[in-house]
């Protein structure tokens, strides 16, 4: 499989994100870029780090850049950060060279997933069902308006999920 676009994949924190996008690239030899990882490395520190030491919009704002970027690009699997898709801006350059993919999970599966993690800015004084319900609320008319695709992951394979994503592009 070659695309001539990406594979953009958005969805609150813990739908499997990354996870995905590691495992479309081993199956269809795709490059992937994780957007999280890529700004890390650009700014030496991690993801915490980085919302602690230059606050959340400067963070935002490497997001919006690096989109930017990747749109030169093709046949590769982005994997956004869960807040990427709220700003408007962002949505636009993801659309115009790739397929919006959303990942979604109920609040108890994200809990599970995501429990044991210390590197989630926004979750780490809040790991809470409810929280994330809250949160996940919040964000869901904005993550709906931007997917071209939507797939549950709840109670599914990696390789169910990767099919059921390449089935409906
Ligand atoms: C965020 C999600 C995180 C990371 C940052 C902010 C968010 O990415 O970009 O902590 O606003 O939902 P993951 O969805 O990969 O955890």
């Amino acid at each position: 499989m070659k695309l001539n676009y990406n594979i953009v994949l958005i969805g609150f924190m813990g739908t499997g994100k990354s996870t995905i996008s590691a495992h479309l690239s081993r199956c269809f030899d795709m490059e992937t870029v994780d957007m999280d990882q890529v700004i890390a490395e650009k700014e030496g520190m991690s993801i915490s780090k980085i919302f602690e030491t230059y606050g959340e919009e400067y963070f935002r704002n490497a997001e919006t850049n690096l989109l930017k970027e990747l749109q030169s690009r093709k046949n590769v699997v982005i994997s956004c950060g869960g807040g990427t898709p709220l700003r408007e801006e962002n949505v636009k350059e993801m659309k115009k060279n790739g397929k919006v993919v959303l990942l979604t999970a109920k609040p108890e599966t994200i809990f599970e997933r995501v429990k044991d993690n210390h590197d989630r800015p926004l979750l780490e004084n809040n790991k809470s069902v409810e929280f994330i319900e809250e949160l996940m609320l919040k964000r869901m008319d904005k993550y709906m308006a931007a997917a071209d695709i939507i797939i549950e992951t709840d109670n599914k394979s990696k390789q169910e999920i990767c099919d059921e994503l390449i089935n409906a592009l």
